[in-house]
């Protein structure tokens, strides 16, 4: 027995007034149709099949060759939406899973249990879908189930076609279905236009019930089966994710203090003994040790922490801290920045496209941009690589154990050689040699050093 999966994604989302199609809008760190992507791709024998209709270049690049497109061209609803799958998937798959990528609530559980269910029903034959409903006081918009005496499922239908007696019913469709696949197929083609000129997919139920075909239902959890349609939707949707992600990092090992207040994205990957303070937003492809601390209040983006490293109200985007490393309070380590094993940044430092070495200092109020510091440097309060001639990004590079008094200024290009110092307030616009001492104004060494040059 085989299982495919179609996600529909062709819509426009009107609702959401963005130029950005609805289902590349971002939740908890991945866009909302990636959510129901991933879940379908767990329960599926093969790549997802995605309908993709509005927006379908920008789509197709955030999803790349992880599923098969088909292309709805013009938008004439959910049925017409999966004829477009046919030419993937007919005669591939036993059972065909239908789901709407606007519902990334829905979990991998929630489908084991339907799939369950269709097999065990399916060998009392004739069977044509296994299909969610949920039953709540809200119908939001949903399709009504429509059932008989003898409690079958027979129709679905839509909010606006209802009678009045037909819109109190609460059970209603989530719109997430799996169909005996050649079935579908041999079926689709009967659909009808609705009165709003769209090919329903709903109408697979009744199509299927007056042929005597049977339609069976099982009850989802209602809160896994929110559609988004707007961006409040998006939000409450994001903030039961975020709760989900949060406990999984807990059962994980992971501490943290206040899961209201701590923004995980599903991409974050976090070691044991590690706790998160609150005011946390971890985002991206973001990897961190085990044993640290991280915040109050940091935002880390695409960030790669090492073990037992501290971060305290600091933001820092595309940059490695290796073991032992400690940045903040208020420090922003921005794309390129590396510091090394044990490394100390303290109040007001910054550090861009730059290595500092194992064990290096940087205090108080500096700038490291475009340098290469080696190990066991102390860099004084106020120091300054000045690396932008206004033209060009210039290189700075010190050496192990070099010293620099406070608010020295780097005028790149400039190389500085082990255990090379600087006085207060130099302005160092030249090279330094090894365990030379330079300062002033603009930096020079003593004299008789000097004539050695
Ligand atoms: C649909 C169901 C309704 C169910 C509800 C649950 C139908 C006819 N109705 O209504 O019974 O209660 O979902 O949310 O199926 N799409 C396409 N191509 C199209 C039209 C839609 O790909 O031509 C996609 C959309 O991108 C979306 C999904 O199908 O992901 C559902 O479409 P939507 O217009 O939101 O359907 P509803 O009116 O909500
Ligand atoms: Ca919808």
């Amino acid at each position: 027995m085989t299982t495919a999966t179609v996600v529909l994604a062709a819509g426009f989302g009107t609702r959401m007034k963005s130029q950005l199609p609805k289902v590349l809008h971002p939740l908890a760190g991945r866009p909302l149709v990636d959510w129901v992507v991933t879940t379908s791709e767990s329960i599926g024998d093969q790549r997802p099949v995605v309908v993709v209709g509005h927006g379908k270049e920008l789509v197709q690049n955030e999803l790349g060759d992880r599923v098969s497109y088909a292309e709805q061209a013009e938008l004439l609803g959910t049925g017409h939406a999966v004829m477009q799958a046919e030419p993937f998937l007919r005669g591939k798959a036993d059972q065909v899973v239908v789901l709407y990528s606007d519902m990334p609530l829905l979990q991998e559980e929630t489908l084991r249990s339907l799939l369950a269910l269709y097999r065990q029903q399916e060998a009392q034959g004739d069977l044509a879908i296994a299909m969610l409903t949920i039953t709540r006081d809200d119908p939001q918009g949903f399709g009504r189930v429509i059932r008989n005496d003898a409690g079958q499922i027979q129709a679905i239908v839509e909010e606006v076609d209802c009678t009045p007696a037909q819109r109190e019913i609460r059970e209603l469709n989530p719109g997430i279905y799996c169909f005996n696949g050649e079935w579908l197929w041999e079926n689709l083609p009967k659909l009808h236009k609705s009165a709003k000129g769209e090919f329903y997919l709903t109408d697979m139920v009744e199509i299927a019930t007056s042929q005597n075909w049977r339609v069976v239902g099982m009850q989802a959890p209602p809160e896994e089966v929110y559609g988004i349609n707007d961006r409040t939707h998006l939000a409450a949707a994001g903030k039961v994710l975020r709760q989900r992600i949060n406990e999984q990092h807990m059962r994980a090992g992971v501490t943290i203090v206040d899961p209201a207040s701590t923004y995980i994205d599903a991409t974050v990957r976090i070691g044991q003994d590690t706790t998160i303070y609150p005011g946390c937003h971890l985002q991206g492809n973001t990897a961190i040790g085990i044993d640290c601390e991280i915040g109050p209040n940091c935002q880390i983006v695409e960030c790669v922490i090492g073990d037992g490293c501290r971060v305290h109200h600091s933001v820092l985007e595309y940059a490695r801290m290796d073991r032992g490393s400690e940045i903040g309070p208020f420090g922003h380590l921005r794309k390129g920045a590396h510091l090394g094993e044990d490394v100390h940044m303290g109040n007001f430092g910054e550090v861009k496209n730059s290595y500092l070495g194992p064990g290096t200092k940087m205090g108080h109020f500096s700038y490291v941009g475009d340098a290469t510091v080696g190990r066991n440097v102390n860099l004084s309060a106020g120091v300054i690589t000045c690396n932008y001639d206004g033209e060009n990004k210039n290189h700075t590079e010190l050496a192990d154990d070099v010293f620099l008094g406070s608010d020295t200024l780097l005028v790149a290009p400039v190389s500085l050689g082990v255990g090379a110092r600087t006085g207060a307030g130099s302005v160092v616009t030249r090279d330094v040699p090894d365990g030379v001492l330079v300062y002033g104004v603009p930096a020079r060494a003593p004299r008789i050093q000097n004539e050695s040059d």
